[in-house]
């Protein structure tokens, strides 16, 4: 009986360290998926940089204030780009919206290096979030 005692304390010890573990691997990629989402929102609004509140709404980010109409709304974007190939297509958007439309007045981000991977990889984080 007391043999069967220790036993089960010792699974369930295991069982608390195995969670804890996964907790603590998790917590670095959360962090760093939060921190892609402020740097996103910081750089689409920053005029020196994305300035794509210039000409596009959020209407799910209140706080986010632009009247433009020039692009479409950026709303459901996790719904409409859906991962992961979608989310390929959206980087593209960002990155060189002219390949899809050669007419486009949207700045070619990518392409012309007016955001490097990283600062349009986050940006694609703060849209997922709309
Ligand atoms: C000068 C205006 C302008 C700026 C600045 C601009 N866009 Fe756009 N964007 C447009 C227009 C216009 C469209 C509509 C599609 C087209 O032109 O073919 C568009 C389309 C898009 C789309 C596709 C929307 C959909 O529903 O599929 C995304 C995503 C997008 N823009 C994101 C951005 C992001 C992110 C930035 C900033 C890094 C940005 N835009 C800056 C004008 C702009």
């Amino acid at each position: 009986m007391v043999s069967r005692s220790v036993a089960c304390r010792v699974v369930g010890t295991r069982i608390i360290l195995g969670c804890l573990s996964i907790v603590v691997l998790a917590f670095p990629a959360l962090a760093a998926a939060q921190t892609a989402i402020v740097d996103g929102r910081a750089l689409f609004m920053d005029e020196r940089k994305g300035n794509c509140s210039a000409c596009h709404k959020t209407p799910a980010d209140t706080l986010l204030k632009s009247a433009s109409n020039v692009g479409p709304p950026l709303e459901s974007i996790k719904q409409k780009y859906a991962a992961p190939v979608d989310r390929l297509r959206l980087r593209e958007a960002i990155s060189d919206l002219s390949k899809r439309n050669p007419d486009t007045i949207m700045p070619p981000y990518g392409k012309h290096r007016i955001l490097t991977e990283t600062e349009i990889n986050a940006i694609v984080a703060y849209l997922e979030t709309l």
